[in-house]
């Protein structure tokens, strides 16, 4: 694992509040609606790459989800969401790991990254990530991303970003990935900036 990036992330989650952060929300409403869009069901699996603190956890827990994974490179992120989350974070599988440098043991259902994909601006980490993208989602699963749009800020969290459209996306993830919904969303941070992001839905095919 990058010894850099986790140290980058674990300070970010150490310094700031949860929902100080550029990129928190209060309801993960887009990704909440793209997973209901992918026919999730209940015993789906779903794993939330670069999850961070996410709400996201508990919406997919209200909602009856019963097979949840949230992989980041920030321990400190997933502790963030285990002390809200009490009693019910047992029921989550919590991986710390880089992705870069993760092989899935399992094939997932939904494969769901909100402004994780967007920090990789170099093309052999964006091929690191798609060889476990394509061990990690089963043929049929859905993979659902959301980044910064390619009108959206150059940097998040103090770092480069690489911002995308929906067709990009799909021309970067290559034919293994039907590109099935794009949408937009001007997302407000706490500062109250606003930041578009392009989300997209695919199907693996
Ligand atoms: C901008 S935050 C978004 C967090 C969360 N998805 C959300 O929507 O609130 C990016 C997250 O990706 C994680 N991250 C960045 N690079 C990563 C990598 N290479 N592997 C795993 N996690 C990573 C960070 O620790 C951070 O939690």
């Amino acid at each position: 694992m990058s010894r850099a990036r986790q140290t980058h992330w674990n300070e970010v989650y150490a310094t700031k509040a949860a929902d100080k952060v550029s990129w928190f929300q209060p309801r993960a409403a887009m990704s909440m609606r793209l997973i209901e869009a992918a026919r999730a069901t209940r015993d789906s699996a779903i794993i939330d790459i670069g999850g961070g603190s996410s709400v996201l956890i508990d919406h997919l827990l209200d909602a009856d989800f019963a097979d949840i994974t949230v992989l980041d490179v920030s321990e400190r992120a997933l502790i963030g969401s285990k002390d809200r989350l009490g009693a019910r974070a047992a029921e989550v599988h919590w991986i710390v790991s880089d992705i870069l440098a993760w092989s899935p043991a399992r094939a997932y259902d939904v494969w769901h990254d909100r402004a994780a994909f967007h920090f990789l601006t170099d093309a052999a980490d964006r091929a690191a990530y798609r060889t476990a993208l394509l061990k990690g989602l089963r043929p049929g699963g859905a993979l659902i991303i959301g980044t910064f749009a390619d009108d959206g800020p150059q940097t998040c969290s103090g770092l480069p970003v690489q911002r995308w459209s929906a067709n990009a996306l799909a021309a970067e993830l290559g034919p293994e990935f039907r590109l099935i919904e794009s949408l937009r969303e001007d997302h407000r941070t706490p500062g109250g900036a606003v930041q578009p992001f392009a989300w997209a839905r695919f199907e693996r095919v």
